[in-house]
């Protein structure tokens, strides 16, 4: 039998949306939640909680909802610039794609963030990451991929790191130095890839400044041959891979990420049947961004159904950025993806949990309350679950534990 006495926390009287089990929500109507060493100890109903286990620091939390602390498995929340003048652009009709060819989306912001210092990328980055905490995140990945050189690469990558430090959340890094081509070296895909792969790649690994390797396989940016040579890199230096795949047209992405045992493949409005059974027998997670599909005002959707089918786990992100998804909201994210993508509101909320933990490789650890996991969880102003999903711009984040640590969000002190 596990020792349950001295436990560090105590939630009891909450309403526990675990995220794990059969039932709807795994929901827990009045749950109790203990936490010791930073870890979940014990979880269940309020009236079976076994009579050792009590703590000094216990809380009441008067019926209100607790989830897992959110997951945002996908954003470039750091860069330089903007690309407000893009947007008019897109709004009067120019698709990203041609802006892209243009020479501008993703290389306009890549010239201002090459100028940016790193205290001013950390600052802008900070500002948005708060934005994310304040509703309930405590996990977040960050790509770099605004420099495409050596410098600005590593730069992006320290600032993320160092969010992470300042910040109470986990930060996820990735490599993302094959975002696009530079406009050094415009129509030379190839000699950019092979710089990336005996230099940037090589020198931010051995930084450990990467956590995992990131692509953008589109007919704007590069290749399956070419990625396929970036993830046999990656793989050499024993790093996992992901790919913005079938974003824009269908190249077969997925399958070729899934080949690779790729932890996710993103985006996915152009995803076919064949793709999805690979990614099923892979265990590739489908990250959908409907950030990015509504402010393109994209048309085909990803094949969600299908993915249902085959039972590819589906998570949701903001990819928050500042050309294709401006969206600095999670719980927007997961809205959309019910309205935009007809995801159920359970999934959209295990979309941003349980899931999005699972495209970090990081299942056995975070993205559920479950015994043995990282006690990382929201506290929120309401009791029923779809209540997350079905506002949109409400914010009723109460406050965050991040490993057992409260964090109260900063306009309601609790
Ligand atoms: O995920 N698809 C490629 N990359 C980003 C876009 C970044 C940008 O437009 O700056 C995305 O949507
Ligand atoms: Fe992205």
């Amino acid at each position: 039998m596990q020792d349950l006495s001295h436990c560090d926390l105590l939630l009891r009287h909450a309403r526990l949306a675990t995220m794990a089990g059969p039932r709807p929500y795994g929901l827990i109507d009045d749950g109790a939640l203990a936490v010791r060493g930073g870890q979940i100890l014990w979880v269940g109903g309020d009236d079976e909680r076994p009579p050792e286990l009590v703590a000094a620091n216990e809380r009441d939390c008067g019926s209100r909802l607790v989830t897992p602390g959110l997951i945002d498995c996908h954003t470039h929340l750091v860069w330089g610039g903007d690309r407000l003048d893009e947007f008019e652009q897109r709004l009067s009709g120019v698709p990203y794609a041609e802006i892209a060819r243009r020479g501008g989306g993703i290389n306009s912001t890549v010239e201002a963030t090459r100028r940016a210092s790193f205290d001013e990328l950390l600052a802008g980055a900070r500002g948005r990451l708060e934005g994310l905490l304040r509703e309930g995140v405590t996990r977040v990945e960050i790509k770099s991929g605004y420099g495409l050189e050596m410098d600005t690469e590593k730069r992006m990558l320290e600032v993320a790191r160092r969010l992470g430090e300042e910040l109470p959340v986990s930060v996820h890094t990735s490599f993302l130095g094959a975002h696009a081509v530079p406009p050094e070296l415009a129509g030379d895909g190839d000699a950019y890839l092979e710089r990336v792969i005996a230099e940037t790649l090589p020198a931010v690994a051995a930084a450990g400044l990467a956590d995992a390797v990131d692509g953008f396989l589109e007919h704007i940016a590069f290749s399956p041959e070419q990625i396929e040579r970036l993830f046999r890199a990656a793989a050499d230096l024993g790093l996992p891979v992901k790919l913005h795949a079938e974003q824009l047209s269908n190249q077969g992405g997925a399958a070729l990420a899934a080949r690779f045992g790729a932890l996710s493949a993103d985006h996915l409005e152009y995803l076919d049947e064949a793709g999805v059974a690979s990614m099923a027998a892979a265990g590739t997670v489908a990250v959908l961004l409907p950030g990015a599909f509504f402010f393109l005002r994209e048309s085909q959707r990803p094949p969600v159904a299908e993915l249902r089918r085959r039972g590819v786990a589906i998570a949701l992100a903001t990819d928050l950025n500042p050309g294709s998804s401006p969206l600095h909201s999670l719980l927007a994210a997961a809205s959309l993806g019910t309205v935009l993508f007809h995801l159920t509101p359970e999934e959209a909320l295990a979309g941003i949990t349980r899931h999005a933990a699972a495209a970090l490789g990081v299942a056995h650890q975070a993205g559920t309350l479950e015994v043995g996991k990282s006690a990382d969880l929201a506290l929120w102003d309401c009791s029923k679950p779809a209540a997350l999903v079905a506002n949109l711009g409400a914010n009723p984040c109460v406050g965050r534990y991040l490993a057992g640590e409260w964090h109260p969000g900063r306009e309601r002190p609790a």
